[in-house]
């Protein structure tokens, strides 16, 4: 197959699901109902979704059958041995505790390592992570290398952490920093892989500090595949072989199933550490559920075990991979200003650089993502300075870049739907000189604003 360019994927379809189609004046009406903000959409007015990979994929034919296994016992299921065996396969950290999705672990986590005075590294935290960190009245400080902060500088493992800035932080701050943490691939950064070298060079600076070193996972299995085919000497290995490398790296874990997991739900915590495990678990039972099944049923444990077994194949991470730069490709040629390389589960606009007559504080990320629904009907996120403008102290400053996520669900869309979406940016991009600015209206949400602010044009 190798010297056919076409890219197919590697199932049929099974089942289908309608999607509508809309006029421009519905769509026109529907996002002026929703204040201009896409999360306040109803998802039937959207016809290519790519607000998010997140719990949006398709599951497979196994997860499906998987799900008729789930046993529903409150504590002690097979179903959350079968999920351990397949967390621990991959994963082989001494505590797995299960949680409703990603950030649940993160919450607990932080509620028992975090605390007013700490500080908390990672290359750059998702919003999430940032916003779990901060609500415990710790600093989450990010520190990726120079080239993850450049849209277009090349590098392939822009997601790496800065060594030099890791060590300058735990000389000045080591007392207070309880983790340290690496994510993998780096989301809020343009989906940018980590390489095991730069996770190596982590384990070593954390070990010479005394400092544990933790993973948000989420995207471990395309990271592992970046590195296999982008790291010198990793091409021969299997992709569960890195994945137990990168473990091995490290001493817990943060995950959201709902990504490399291929589930629509669900996540865990995992670690070494006996003492934290335990503060974890109390924290546990008392959101989530009992330590066997955490915020999870039977069957969500079932249909992530055989998620994690179809993740980590070759033939489904080559057609993930591949078919997420199909999209980067044809827009890059199209001349539409892209982060560089493309990451592994989104296609990153560069709204800053599209649309250099929209200031950043006037959120040139959400009038692109706007546009694109209105033109054609696609949902996609701001990742800049509305999701990350907005400060602990009520100021406001410009996120470090100003991007447009388009986020591929697993599994989902078809090559044509993607030559749609090609199609529609590249008309919006050629009509970037006329988008206008936006401003936040009143009332101004107290922290993750991109959630539920509404916008309008600035006169
Ligand atoms: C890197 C990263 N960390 C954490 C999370 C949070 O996971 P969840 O949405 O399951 O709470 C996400 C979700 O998008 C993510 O991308």
């Amino acid at each position: 197959m190798d010297h056919y360019r076409t890219i197919i994927e590697p199932f049929r379809i099974h089942a289908v699901e309608p999607i509508r189609l809309t006029t421009r004046a519905e769509r026109g009406a529907a996002i002026e109902a929703a204040g201009l903000n896409l999360f306040g959409l109803h998802a039937d007015d959207v016809l290519i979704d790519l607000l998010t990979d997140s719990g949006t994929g398709a599951m497979s034919r196994d997860q499906w059958a998987a799900i008729q296994h789930g046993d529903e016992s409150y504590a002690g299921s097979p179903s959350w041995f079968a999920f351990l065996e397949a967390v621990t396969e991959l994963w082989p950290f001494r505590h797995v505790i299960p949680t409703h999705q990603g950030r649940a672990a993160e919450k607990i986590l932080f509620s028992v390592v975090g605390g007013p005075g700490k500080v908390i590294p990672n290359n750059t935290h998702f919003d999430t992570t940032r916003a779990n960190v901060e609500a415990t009245g710790a600093e989450a400080v990010d520190l990726v290398i120079a080239e993850g902060r450049d849209p277009s500088a090349a590098h392939p493992f822009k997601g790496n952490v800065d060594i030099a800035a890791l060590e300058t932080l735990l000389v000045a701050r080591g007392p207070d920093v309880p983790v340290v943490f690496v994510t993998i691939t780096n989301n809020s950064g343009g989906g940018q892989p980590v390489s095991l070298a730069n996770l190596r060079a982590v384990r070593e600076v954390c070990d010479r500090f005394g400092k544990p070193l933790f993973l948000d996972a989420c995207r471990f299995a395309e990271n592992a595949w970046f590195i296999k085919i982008r790291e010198p000497g990793q091409a021969d290995r299997t992709v569960p072989d890195i994945v137990r490398e990168m473990a091995s790296l490290a001493d817990g874990m943060t995950m959201s199933a709902k990504k490399d997991g291929l589930a629509n739900i669900g996540g865990w915590l995992a670690m070494d550490d006996d003492v934290v495990a335990s503060a974890c678990r109390n924290l546990l039972i008392l959101t989530e559920g009992f330590p066997t099944y955490g915020g999870l049923a039977g069957r969500d444990l079932e249909a992530i075990a055989q998620g994690l077994r179809e993740v980590v194949q070759d033939d489904y991470l080559n057609y993930r991979i591949r078919s997420t730069a199909y999209l980067g490709e044809a827009l890059d040629a199209a001349g539409v200003p892209l982060v560089r390389p493309f990451g592994g589960h989104a296609i990153y606009l560069d709204a800053r650089a599209l649309l250099p007559h929209i200031p950043p504080l006037q959120y040139p990320g959400q009038a692109l993502a706007v546009a694109l629904y209105v033109e054609g009907g696609i949902r996609g996120c701001e990742i800049g300075t509305v999701m990350f403008g907005h400060h602990p102290d009520g100021s406001e400053s410009p996120a470090e870049m100003d991007l447009v996520r388009l986020a591929i669900p697993r599994r989902t869309y078809t090559q044509s739907h993607i030559d749609y979406v090609i199609e529609v940016v590249t008309r919006v991009a050629a009509g970037a000189a006329d988008l206008r600015g936006l401003r936040i209206a009143e009332p101004r949400p107290p922290s993750l604003r991109h959630f539920t602010a509404t916008f309008e044009p600035v006169a």
